[in-house]
Formats: C-alpha cells, structure tokens, sequence
C-alpha cells in the first residue's frame, strides 16, 4: 500500500498534480464539441485551466487559458465561439487562434515591451477517434500510444456513437481513493450486488496491458454493459455498453474531493436502452459514492496505516499503486504490508 499521507492533505494534491496529472494525457471532450472556426472548450486540467479551439484551417489549437498580461482568463470554463481570436475578459488583449499576441489594446506606448514575447503558453491536444485529450507537458509521447491497448480490444465502429448525455458527480474523497475502488472487482458482490444479473461477476477478470487497466466479464442475455470497462492512466474510465460507451473522467478538484464526469455516447435510437443504462450507472455511482467516503474518513483518521492487496482481484490496485510511488520518487509500496 501506499503511504497513508498521499490520500490526504494540500501538499499530496499539489504534488499529484505536479508529478502525474500535469504530465499525462487527459480527456476533454469530443471533436464534435467543436464543429466550426473559433469553437472553443475550456476547462481545469491538474488545477490549470486550458482551452482548445478550433482555428479557420479546421486544425486544433490547445493553450492554458491565461492571459499574458496579468493572468486574466481568455474564455469562461464551458463551450463557446470566440471569433477570429481571443480577446482575454480582463482588459481585451486579442490573442490569433494560433496564440500569437495580436493587439494589446490600448497599453500605450512602452519601449521595450516586444508583442512576440507575449503569446500564449501552448499545450498539447490530439484526438483519437474523435475523443479529445490535451497533455500540458509539451515533450509527452503521442496520444497514440496510450491508446494503442485500447484500439486492440474496442471496435472502432463503437466509437461512431454522439454523445447524448453528460452528467457530474461530486464524492468526498480522495481521486485515487476512487480509482483503486474502480481497478477492482472485489467489492462487486458487497456493494453492487445487482452487478451479477448483468454480468457473470464470478468470472470477472482484470488485465494490464501498457497504461491501460482492462476488466471483463461475459454479459448476460439482457445486459446494459458490453462486458468490457478499460482504465487509462492516471484517470479516466470506459465502460462499453452494447449500444454505445461512456468517458469517466476523474478530477482531482480537493485533496479529499472528486469530481465525475460521465460522457455517455449512444444509440440515440434505443431510448429504452438508454434509460435502462443511466439508471444502472447513476446506482452503482451512489453505492462506490458511499464506500468511497467512508474509506477516505478512515483514512484521515489515522489508526489505519496500511493493508494487503488481493493477488486474485487487486492487481489493477497494485499497478496503479506502484505507479504513484514511481511518478513521486518513492520506493515501490509493498504489496504485504508489515503489521506492527
Ligand atoms: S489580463 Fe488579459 S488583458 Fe489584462
Ligand atoms: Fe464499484
């Protein structure tokens, strides 16, 4: 396990966010999100807040979103269409679509002060099969290869689905607290008991290949689920239903807060389905809702220093586990740890 302080407290969220969340690729949207010249959609990625537009040749452009003059903020979080370029909400500097500083409005005449040393700060943005991620570390390898397990195992025409549905949850814990309980399937029989007339949860298997957890289990004859739910580093879900799929996007908004976002992608025409599916997904948020929160008051509470990980079930935790300690310098956490 790792060391009980990493799951609480201001300095384990900063260090989360300089060491992993600031340096991996994290899921926006979807390109359709953006269909015209000055789309934009803003949003706050490892706590900074970035922005990806559209510019009038059709390409993706990614920035933080935060202006040069003295950190006002270009767009509000959310979609919009900003023109031909960004004018910062502060005092109006006009920024091109590409981040060039095009006009500092009105600042008066400064000698010295050179408008091409004022563009904005650039980040990364790809899209893989419509699904768009932004990396703010400008030297991370492509987008590409953390998809690659992905591509293997996920038809392609699956991801012809539109999105139809988003909705956000809030938990009161910390992110990795969430993602360990969603790298396994050993709490399925205690808290989603219903999980079984769904899928065969006996046979339920998790697999690690490259950056990406995957679980499966065969679905039964009426099942909402695909049988098959895929976790990329460091947080984000999938879970493949049979008429479509949902992006589960997990924020590190507190060092003790979480914030969901579900995308859900479906067969617009199977409404039934839908319905069926929203309301499975948004029981079994409020059963990993209440274990969730109740781990994470006990690990605040101090007396816990420590547990085992299942050999048979929590590999996916161990993974994930030893991953952190590498992003942070720290030894690889034992997987037995010592009772004293
Ligand atoms: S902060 Fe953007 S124009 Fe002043
Ligand atoms: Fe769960």
């Amino acid at each position: 396990m790792l060391p009980v302080e990493l799951y609480r407290g201001d300095e384990s969220l900063r260090n989360d966010r300089t060491a992993v969340l600031r340096r991996t690729w994290q899921f926006l949207g979807h390109e359709t999100q953006l269909p015209a010249a000055g789309d934009y959609l803003a949003d706050v990625v490892g706590g900074a807040p970035v922005v990806v537009v559209r510019k009038a040749d059709g390409e993706l452009a990614a920035f933080h979103n935060v202006c040069r003059h003295r950190a006002g903020a270009l767009v509000a979080d959310g979609t919009g269409n900003c023109g031909e370029a960004f004018t910062c909400r502060y005092h109006g500097w006009r920024y091109a679509l590409d981040g060039r500083l095009r006009n500092a409005v009105d600042f008066g005449a400064s000698a010295g002060f050179d408008p091409r040393q004022y563009g904005l700060f650039p980040i990364r943005v790809e899209a893989w099969r419509g699904l768009l991620f932004v990396n703010l570390e400008l030297s991370a390898e492509a987008l590409a290869s953390l998809m690659a397990p992905l591509a293997a195992r996920w038809a392609e025409g699956q991801a012809a689905f539109p999105l139809v549905e988003t909705r956000t949850h809030r938990i009161g814990c910390n992110w990795k607290t969430y993602v360990e309980n969603y790298l396994e399937g050993y709490h399925l029989p205690m808290v989603h008991p219903e999980f079984d007339q769904d899928i065969v949860v006996a046979d339920y298997r998790t697999e690690i290949e490259g950056d990406v957890v995957f679980a499966a289990a065969p679905p039964r004859d009426r099942s909402v689920y695909g049988g098959l739910w895929g976790w990329l580093w460091p947080n984000l879900g999938i879970n493949v239903y049979r008429h479509g799929y949902m992006m589960e996007r997990m924020t590190a908004v507190g060092p003790a807060e979480t914030r969901l976002d579900y995308f859900y992608f479906f067969d617009p025409a199977r409404t039934a389905e839908l319905s069926q599916m929203l309301a499975v997904s948004d029981l079994v948020t409020a059963q990993d809702l209440q274990v969730c929160e109740e781990v994470q008051r006990n690990l605040e509470a101090g007396v816990y220093r420590g547990g085992v990980l299942s050999p048979k079930h929590e590999t996916g935790v161990a993974w994930f586990q030893e991953r952190i300690a590498t992003a942070h310098d720290l030894p690889r956490p034992p997987k037995l740890a010592a009772v004293s």
